[in-house]
């Protein structure tokens, strides 16, 4: 039985069968039924557009029926432990997907799980997006291996898993972010404070909000204080490969970590990543639980 926690998990080779696999379901999104007779558990422990939809809607193409948990409708709310959660709910469905800023809770529910579990976001972890976007990279490029991503501004959950998944098929990532807010150093990542040098001639420029759901509210001020020089505007997509294309993967704020120019520009291909959560996601639960 496989987890998803942080997307490093997963094989080299797995990463790359799930991407074709992925664009096949894309081309014939009614074609698999690894889900028949089966529910998927879908818990939120905080907001989401995209993530609920392209997997709710993504487990239903599969044949199978997504069983959206929010937090507050379970009784882990009044106090039931994840473990115990995890044991009922493993009665219950095929595969458990979980948004939470703590990435111990979502180690816990693994842990008791006897289906697979899948992140679908924490404080330190993103490895769906990562998936979505290296799914966008392959459609723009063709080849993934030996393209280089300069990721802009927070190094966070979002810049973490693009390093990590990213990493199993050779795509070379540079994290442009101020001090305080820069990434760990990760194998085989180019950290630098200066956002021109990591665009410099890459394929594609990556940027993310500058408060994120784990993040206190009060620090906003600071953070966009801090990460101001880091916006992704058509100055800095100039810097990067005439063929450059930008990503981001959304909620945006226009006007602070993306310019409205570029988020409905033509080299953007930000929509499409949205669209790919799906596609990615579908490829993930066959799988794990197809
Ligand atoms: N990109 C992403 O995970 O979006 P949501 O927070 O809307 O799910
Ligand atoms: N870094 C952001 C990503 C949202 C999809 C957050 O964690 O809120």
């Amino acid at each position: 039985m496989r987890h998803v926690i942080t997307g490093a998990e997963l094989s080299p080779d797995e990463v790359r069968a799930l991407l074709h696999r992925a664009a096949e379901l894309k081309r014939e999104p009614l074609s698999s039924d690894a889900l028949a007779g089966r529910s998927v558990a879908l818990i939120f422990q905080a907001p989401s557009t995209r993530t609920r939809t392209s997997f709710e809607t993504g487990v239903f193409e599969l044949g199978g029926h997504p069983l959206v948990l929010r937090a507050d409708e379970l009784q882990l709310s009044r106090g039931e432990s994840l473990r115990d959660t995890a044991r009922v709910l493993s009665r219950h469905v095929a595969a458990i997907g979980i948004r939470t800023v703590s990435d111990e809770e979502v180690i816990e529910l693994a842990r008791y799980a006897d289906v697979p579990v899948i992140n679908m976001l924490t404080a330190g972890h993103h490895p769906c997006q990562a998936l979505a976007d290296l799914l966008t990279l392959r459609e723009a490029f063709g080849e993934l291996d030996g393209l280089t991503l300069a990721y802009v501004g927070d190094g966070n959950n979002v810049a973490r898993s693009l390093a990590l998944v990213g990493a199993l098929v050779g795509v070379r990532l540079r994290v442009a972010a101020p001090a305080g807010y820069q990434l760990e150093q990760l194998a085989g990542v180019a950290l630098t404070d200066d956002p021109r040098a990591a665009a410099y001639g890459a394929d594609a420029v990556y940027t993310d909000v500058w408060v994120s759901m784990g993040d206190d509210p009060a620090s906003a001020g600071e953070r966009r204080r801090a990460l101001g020089p880091y916006r992704l505007d058509d100055a800095l997509l100039d810097a990067a490969a005439p063929h450059a294309i930008a990503l981001h993967c959304l909620p945006a704020h226009p006007g602070d970590e993306i310019t409205e120019e570029v988020l409905y520009g033509d080299r953007q291909r930000i929509w499409d990543q949205a669209e790919n959560r799906r596609h990615a996601q579908k490829a993930l639960l066959e799988l794990l639980a197809g």
